[in-house]
């Protein structure tokens, strides 16, 4: 027992020995200096911490001087530091140049002196006679594939360019990462950063200090209406930084597609050669698209990355593409689980959000990116953030239609249809109650005005016209529920009826359309290209990118659902068409 004692106090006296050991004898010196920029004349601030902090040092402070030939500095002492200072601050007065700075702490009789500390640069933009910095050409903002040249001048012969960038606690020479000629050097960077930039002469001078930031532009592309209305025209507008006369406009279709994990970006109809408007404008669209854009300057040639992908959204639903939501409501509580499905036969499918906040985003509790597995996909509504816009992208390039959904931890909700309601038709919107099944005495609103008001817990409009278009809500006892948008479209339109010919017809007409595609194959086979139906795909460059930033995991649907419905207006997809008939 005594002797277990013995050794436990034993080892605690050595590891307070080794400990002590690495404390006591090496502190670190932590150089403040503030501040870091200068208004020429002001006063610079130096402080010294201990670390760990301890008590009876002096403090000496230095004047960094640049030391070419050694690719180093000298340390000269400033002026009433030869004793050391009690103080661990020293304050400089009437500063005008750059400087750099370093200090050391002693204490003991036979002094005992620690390391100098790292060193620290104030920066000044004031010139003077003995070395100055001159970039060419002279503004702050380059691009990445720009050449920017920086020029030491002065009396002296030898000089060095030196740099600081926030991301390295260290400042590096123009040769770490730049060109060095005989009398500049030119900043070679192909990724965006900010960087404080000097020159340090051999005469031992630092110059006037200069930020450049170098980066590489995105353009910014806003579409709109965000909702495709039939017959509206679609407006793309491309902006990008420094405008100018010299940057060309390339207009893209997203097409989503696994292979390359988000979209390649197809050419739009005249944009080969760019156009010089940068506003695009695009008639007839009757589905869901993605647009991204792209600008090209010339003289220097420069290329910018592609803009984020924005889209107009339909909400009518097409033949070979429908997304279904299960409840079929656009108000959901926070205690439900909804499932979402993409009526396709493609393999591979994933479902996309574009949050309220303007982002596309995830979708919690479902599979990740572009999943062949499922044909559906259940995610609850626990989070309240899970209202966006939703919509499905095949693996063969389509687009779905789109919904809204809303999740709202309130009270009252009102039960309207998430797709489109179809003119002539009868819709019933109901209110509905946490816990409750049916109300009674109910007060329902459309465009924030009354349109009943009586016992009855229900809207019903017996035949949706197009003006019942619009935001509806409702009210019980005090309550009132969020409101939503009802959508109507038209009746029929000729592609629906194209479309009923065509199912009906359906599995006869896709075995007799198979064998003579088979048999138009077998002939062409010999001679060249396969049929093709669309003329501008050919023509079009197709580009691709990986997207990044706020598009990171989708979960992804795979429908099997609907494959009767196999035809659609857009030719572009025939091959696809032919399958799901056959199926
Ligand atoms: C800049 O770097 C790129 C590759 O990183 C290289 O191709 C190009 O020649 C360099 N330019 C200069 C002026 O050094
Ligand atoms: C350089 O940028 C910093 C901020 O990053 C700013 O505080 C400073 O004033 C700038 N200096 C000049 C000369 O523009
Ligand atoms: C650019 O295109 C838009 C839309 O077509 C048009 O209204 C505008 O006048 C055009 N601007 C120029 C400078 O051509
Ligand atoms: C979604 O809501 C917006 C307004 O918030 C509306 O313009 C759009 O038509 C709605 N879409 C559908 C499918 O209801
Ligand atoms: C709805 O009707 C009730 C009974 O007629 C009436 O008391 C109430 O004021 C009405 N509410 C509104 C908002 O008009
Ligand atoms: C709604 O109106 C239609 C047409 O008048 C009628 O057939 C239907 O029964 C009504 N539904 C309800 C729940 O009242």
């Amino acid at each position: 027992m005594g002797n277990s004692l013995l050794r436990v106090q034993g080892l605690l006296c050595l590891s307070s020995l080794v400990c002590c050991e690495h404390t006591e004898d090496k502190p670190e010196l932590v150089l403040i200096v503030s501040p870091s920029w200068l208004s020429p004349g002001a006063s610079v601030t130096l402080r010294c911490e201990v670390k760990p902090p301890s008590a009876g040092w002096a403090f000496y402070w230095y004047k960094a001087v640049p030391d070419i030939s050694q690719r180093n500095y000298r340390y000269e002492l400033l002026p009433d530091s030869i004793r050391g200072t009690v103080e661990d601050f020293y304050i400089i007065h009437g500063q005008r140049n750059t400087a750099g700075y370093a200090c050391r702490a002693g204490r003991g009789n036979q002094e005992y002196l620690t390391d100098y500390s790292e060193q620290k640069i104030v920066w000044s933009q004031d010139s003077q006679p003995a070395t100055s910095l001159r970039v060419s050409p002279n503004r702050e903002k380059h691009f990445t594939s720009d050449n920017v040249q920086l020029y030491c001048e002065g009396k002296s012969a030898s000089w060095r360019v030196k740099r600081f960038t926030n991301s390295w606690s260290d400042s590096t020479d123009c040769s770490d990462w730049g060109t060095l000629s005989e009398s500049s050097c030119t900043i070679n960077s192909s990724w965006s950063h900010l960087s404080v930039y000097w020159c340090e002469s051999g005469s031992g001078e630092f110059s006037n200090a200069v930020n450049i930031t170098i980066h590489a532009p995105k353009p910014l592309l806003t579409v709109s209406p965000s909702w495709l209305s039939p017959g509206a025209s679609v407006t793309l507008i491309c902006e990008v930084e420094h405008p100018s006369a010299e940057w060309r406009f390339y207009w893209y279709k997203a097409v989503p597609d696994p292979s390359y994990l988000n979209y390649k970006f197809k050419l739009l109809p005249g944009s080969r050669e760019g156009t010089v408007n940068d506003t695009y404008v695009i008639r007839g669209t009757t589905h869901t698209v993605g647009y991204a854009c792209r600008t090209e300057r010339r003289n220097p040639e420069y290329p910018t990355d592609y803009s984020e992908p924005k889209y107009v959204w339909s909400a009518g639903s097409y033949p070979t593409v429908s997304f279904t939501v299960s409840p079929d409501r656009e108000q959901h509580s926070p205690s439900v689980s909804v499932t979402l499905s993409c009526g396709t036969n493609s393999a591979e499918w994933r479902v996309m959000k574009f949050s309220e906040k303007g982002y596309i985003a995830n979708i919690e509790n479902c599979p990740g990116l572009w999943t062949t597995t499922g044909s559906s996909c259940t995610f609850s509504t626990h989070l309240r953030h899970q209202s966006g816009v939703y919509w499905c992208e095949s693996g063969s390039g389509e687009f779905s239609n789109a919904v809204n959904i809303s999740v709202h931890n309130r009270d009252l909700l009102l039960v309207s249809p998430v797709h489109p309601v179809t003119e002539g038709t009868s819709v019933i919107l109901i209110c509905k109650q946490r816990g409750e099944n049916t109300l009674s005495n109910v007060i329902f609103y459309n465009n924030e005005k009354l349109v009943q008001n009586d016992s009855r817990g229900e809207l019903n409009i017996s035949a949706v016209s197009q003006s019942d278009e619009g935001f509806y809500k409702c009210e019980h006892s005090g309550k009132v529920s969020p409101q939503s948008w009802m959508a109507v479209q038209a009746a029929s339109r000729p592609e629906s009826s194209l479309f009923i010919v065509l199912l009906v017809t359906g599995s006869v007409g896709g075995v007799i359309l198979i064998i003579f595609l088979l048999l138009l194959c077998h002939f062409r086979q010999s001679k060249e290209q396969p049929v093709s139906k669309d003329q501008h795909q050919d023509q079009q460059q197709i580009y691709s990118s990986l997207l990044h930033g706020d598009l990171c995991v989708y979960e992804t649907i795979r429908g099997s659902a609907n494959s009767g419905k196999g035809q659609h207006d857009d030719s572009e997809n025939f091959p696809d068409s032919v399958g799901m008939t056959s199926s």
